[in-house]
């Protein structure tokens, strides 16, 4: 099964239950799927589209790291959605992508679990990485775009990952002995993470949230990590509405982090 390859067909055949990909683009090479994806929102894509490639010669990932995945082996790509809800509630999309990933590997055996703020994780080691952009077209009567990249390890054996990823990689393949059928993943994260973002569209935040902290590795945990250049120290004792980590320092004080300000959690 190494080379189960997506092709357009076969994709289209399984794809067509899911209302949210209504278009969709593939590619056997690609720089980057996010790339793409945020360059034609840009020029005015408005159709919710699915970006997915065998192979990116440039895979991102967060602050600016490398996705490094050799052809065919893992699941490689970015859903542009155009949401209806105004831009406060888009947080909610990062939430709820890495919940729709565990919830996809719950359907395989496998029990991941969500360090802060969208790494999944399987017992320690990382399965999945995403990455979320946005996009905002020239012309200000067109809707702006939220872009989803997920990058999930699936029959990958061996890794060669970007040095600055400070967690060890495994992949479906490792953690069950098995070669997983990439589309069967691809079709559960969309069945999760369709529900999710209606529900999220229909204004309902607090399963989501819920379902995040279910599954978060992060809350309760000692932790340090690096803000604009300050060390912190303390507890992470929760998740807030917008996903910002609330850490409570070792003073006492609280403390808010955004997603945006720090790029590795370690703890104790
Ligand atoms: C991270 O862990 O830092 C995020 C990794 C996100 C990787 C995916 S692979 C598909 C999509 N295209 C990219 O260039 N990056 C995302």
């Amino acid at each position: 099964m190494k080379n189960d390859f997506l092709d357009d067909s076969a994709l289209k055949g399984r794809l067509k239950e899911f209302a949210i990909v209504e278009r969709i683009y593939y590619y056997k090479e690609i720089d980057s799927t996010n790339t793409r994806a945020v360059r034609l929102a840009q020029y005015g894509l408005q159709h919710s589209s699915l970006f997915l490639a065998e192979f990116q010669t440039k895979g991102r990932g967060r602050f600016k790291r490398n996705w490094l995945a050799k052809a065919g082996e893992s699941l490689l790509f970015s859903l542009a959605l155009f949401p209806s809800f105004p831009k406060e509630k888009w947080s909610g999309i990062t939430l709820l992508a890495s919940v729709a990933v565990v919830e996809a590997l719950g359907k395989f055996g496998i029990k991941g679990a969500v360090k802060w703020p969208n790494d999944v994780l399987v017992g320690g080691k990382k399965i999945s990485g995403i990455l979320i952009e946005t996009a905002q077209p020239g012309d200000k009567n067109k809707k702006g775009s939220a872009i989803v990249g997920v990058g999930i390890n699936v029959n990958q054996e061996s890794f060669e990952t970007d040095a600055a990823f400070a967690t060890p990689p495994t992949s479906m393949r490792i953690e069950t002995g098995k070669e997983i059928e990439r589309i069967k993943v691809l079709c559960e994260f969309l069945t999760s993470f369709s529900r999710l973002y209606y529900s999220l569209e229909a204004g309902d935040y607090r399963d989501i949230l819920k379902r995040y902290k279910g599954f978060s590795s992060t809350i309760g945990k000692s932790v340090a990590l690096n803000s604009s250049h300050e060390l912190i120290h303390g507890t992470a004792s929760d998740i807030d509405e917008d996903g910002s980590l609330i850490i409570r320092l070792d003073s006492g004080a609280m403390r808010r982090i955004t997603a945006g300000d720090v790029a590795e959690i370690e703890w104790k």
